[in-house]
């Protein structure tokens, strides 16, 4: 398969002491999802402005589908700030947006239903965008950015801000985007669970470099080991006689300790606590998630990153 695009040693510095992105290599195939996952400020969205044109590297080489030039027709872009004029409705956003890329007529009216369709806005199509809930101005956004039916498109923190119920509806919508158009997706996330659940394959970015790629579960593999989280009586105590034996860490109200096998581990756990006469009154045994690959790699958590 070709790749679609192809980074190798691209560096970029802002003024004299910011660098964004250093010495980053990067191929996406042609055809898959990849998601870019990483902490605020680890250099996103300068990889999207660089692929799209908008900003130029310092160093390094790029190719999109094998060419030096970039084609903006065969792009789309989901920026991460909105691209929705409120003034407008949605129906007359992607009519406009639409004239950009030369549709017209027949053609426009159909692509404009089409989108309208199939992102659900058909009923709300002339009301004015401004009046939009987050998640249905996203979708919009995800309309327009898809119009002329780019090859290639990139979202840069496509569910930033929504409240759940809206991410999961707009993570449907971009599955069924993937599916019918079979186009090779770049999203930008600094959600877990969203790079888990949209990408065939997920490269962590940090500080400007890419860490490591791979499918979720080959990058959850790594991690080889469960989190036992455990609250119990005398944690203190408990914490001492649990770490002579496991990786143990202290955790708010809880004790979590990384086993190989965690729900072969339980019952030897609360046994060893029985007799020590402490109390369990909680134990339950977790799989790795991304977070924790995350932080195996970089030492950072991605967590934190997640309330803002
Ligand atoms: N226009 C700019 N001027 C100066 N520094 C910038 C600019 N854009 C980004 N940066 C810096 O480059 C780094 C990477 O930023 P960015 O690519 O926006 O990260 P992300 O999208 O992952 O949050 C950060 O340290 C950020 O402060
Ligand atoms: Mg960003």
């Amino acid at each position: 398969m070709q790749n679609a695009i192809e980074m190798k040693h691209v560096k970029k510095t802002y003024g004299k002491n910011v660098i964004a992105l250093n010495d980053l290599s990067l191929m996406i195939k042609e055809g898959i999802t990849l998601s870019l996952l990483g902490p605020n400020g680890s250099g996103k969205t300068t990889i999207i402005r660089i692929l799209t044109s908008l900003a130029y590297p310092d160093d390094g080489e790029i190719r999109i589908f094998g060419s030096g030039k970039l084609d903006k027709k065969i792009i789309g872009c989901v920026s991460q700030s909105s691209g929705v004029d409120p003034m407008g409705t949605g129906k007359e956003n992607l009519m406009l947006q639409g004239r950009i890329y030369g549709l017209k007529g027949d053609v426009l009216k159909k692509r404009v239903d089409e989108l309208l369709t199939a992102f659900q806005l058909q009923k709300d199509a002339n009301r004015l965008s401004k009046q939009y809930s987050g998640g249905m101005k996203r979708k919009l956004d995800l309309a327009m950015g898809i119009i002329h039916r780019p090859k290639l498109l990139f979202l840069d923190e496509p569910t930033t801000g929504l409240d759940p119920e809206a991410r999961k509806d707009l993570w449907a919508a971009i599955k069924q985007l993937q599916r019918k158009e079979g186009m090779t997706v770049v999203l930008t996330t600094h959600y877990m669970e969203e790079a888990d659940e949209l990408s065939d394959s997920i490269a962590f970015i940090n500080d400007g470099k890419i860490v490591v790629e791979g499918t979720a579960e080959e990058l959850k593999s790594k991690v080889g080991k469960d989190t036992v989280s455990i609250t119990c009586d005398n944690q203190e105590q408990a914490y001492t006689i649990l770490q002579e034996t496991y990786e143990t860490r202290r955790e708010k109200e809880q004790l979590e300790m990384m086993v190989e096998q965690g729900d072969q581990e339980l019952s030897k756990i609360s046994g060893i606590l029985t007799k020590h006469s402490i109390n369990v009154t909680s134990i339950s045994v977790s799989k790795p998630d991304l977070g924790d690959v995350y932080l195996l790699y970089t030492g950072k958590k991605l967590r934190e990153e997640e309330n803002e």
